[in-house]
């Protein structure tokens, strides 16, 4: 039998950029079970319809029976796990949810893998990985002159998702050290790349920009992120995976630490060059200053000296190149953003930025 490895939350941004990565550079068939919240998007995996290499599993991690028959059924060699909820804004809005599937599913997730790997061969035992794909957010908020974050920072989780996810690393640790499971766990900074929900930073300028609607800035847009093109992140998990310590964390950065200023501005003008003929152009125009996020992290920056020494994986994208190539995919598939954009996120985008004070774009306060 060919094998097989369980990737949760498949149908997301980054699950659905790494299935087709997988697909195309490895050899294991791939078993997506994701539950379809808001934030999924099956068309994202419309071009793998038909091929033996995949299959889809509708269901949630929180089901323990539907995770177990799941794991008897395919027989997995690694669990791969993204499946969360994701968005900082939302868990500000509705935490209870990022509790439910961050905290409580991967607690369920872990006890059903417990028990599918006690029942393996030796063998098999010995070469079981759960891969647990976490955020540089567990670690708080840094100074401007602060080091960068490394795996023995502190954690100081500040919003909610990422108390959630700070609480599932201790989890897998403690699944680690308590009963040997086999876990590997990555801490990454902020992706951006094809098929990322237009609620996060880059996609929402993007969508919106191409619309005419203004470009909402948290605060004064000094925060700082560093930013990785999600195929990096993919190569970086397949790499961790193959090669990574059981037990071990990997920090992983794309060493491009921007504030979110420069990087509207950076699509502002892409989407001028790229749109030479839209009726909204300088795109920058549309820039507004809005109220900040509650508790909104100052920055963050990554070392990844360790998965770049032990592991020999360093970032192949220059924040330059990435970004173009997003403009170019969000103009290039418009069908996608259409279709993701109708319905419940219209009532999103209403309660999230109605209540947002606005300014124009040289930060004056309207
Ligand atoms: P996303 O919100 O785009 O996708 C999450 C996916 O998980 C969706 O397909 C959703 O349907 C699924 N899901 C949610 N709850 C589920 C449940 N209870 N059972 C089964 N499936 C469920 O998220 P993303 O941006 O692709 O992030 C994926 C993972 O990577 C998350 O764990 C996130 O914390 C982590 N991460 C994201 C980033 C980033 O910049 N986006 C950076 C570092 C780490
Ligand atoms: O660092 C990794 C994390 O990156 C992931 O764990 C999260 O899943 C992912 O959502 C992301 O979190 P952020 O909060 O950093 O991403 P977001 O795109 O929401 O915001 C990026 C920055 O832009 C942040 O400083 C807030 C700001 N922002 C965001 C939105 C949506 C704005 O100024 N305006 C906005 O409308």
């Amino acid at each position: 039998m060919t094998e097989s490895i369980i990737v949760t939350g498949g149908a997301g941004f980054i699950g659905s950029n790494f299935i087709l990565q997988w697909l195309a550079q490895e050899s294991a068939r791939v078993v997506n079970l994701d539950c379809l919240t808001y934030a999924a998007n099956p068309g994202n995996l419309a071009s793998l319809s038909g091929n033996p290499r995949y299959e889809f599993v509708h269901g949630d991690i929180n089901d323990r029976a539907l995770v177990n028959q799941a794991f008897r059924h395919h027989q997995p060699v690694a669990v791969i796990h993204f499946a969360a909820e994701s968005h900082v804004d939302r868990s500000i809005l509705g935490p209870e949810e990022f509790v439910r599937t961050n905290i409580h599913g991967t607690f369920a997730l872990l006890e059903e893998t417990k028990i599918y790997r006690n029942g393996l061969h030796e063998n098999d035992r010995q070469r079981f990985r759960f891969l647990h794909v976490s955020t540089d957010e567990v670690y708080g908020s840094l100074g401007a002159d602060d080091d960068p974050f490394s795996e023995s920072t502190a954690y100081a989780p500040n919003s909610p998702y990422a108390a959630s996810k700070a609480s599932s690393d201790h989890l897998v640790r403690a699944y680690f050290h308590t009963f040997g499971l086999p876990t590997l766990t990555t801490n990454c900074s902020n992706n951006y790349g094809p098929f990322q929900f237009p609620e996060k930073l880059i996609p929402l300028v993007i969508v919106n920009a191409l619309k005419g609607e203004p470009l909402p800035i948290y605060g004064d847009g000094k925060n700082v992120r560093d930013w990785l093109f999600v195929e990096d992140h993919c190569s970086a998990i397949r790499r961790v995976l193959h090669d990574g310590r059981p037990g071990e964390t990997y920090n992983i950065g794309g060493g491009s630490e921007r504030h979110n200023i420069d990087v509207v501005r950076t699509i502002c003008r892409l989407l001028d060059e790229l749109r030479p003929d839209s009726p909204f152009k300088p795109h920058a125009n549309l820039i507004r200053f809005v109220t900040d996020r509650p508790g909104h992290d100052r920055r963050y920056a990554i070392d990844s000296t360790r998965i770049e020494q032990e592991l020999g994986w360093k970032p192949q994208v220059t924040f330059e190149d990435g970004i173009r190539a997003t403009v170019a995919w969000y103009l290039k598939n418009q069908k996608w953003v259409n279709d993701v954009t109708s319905g419940s996120y219209r009532d999103w985008i209403d309660i999230q930025y109605a209540q947002r004070a606005g300014a124009d774009a040289s930060g004056v306060k309207s």
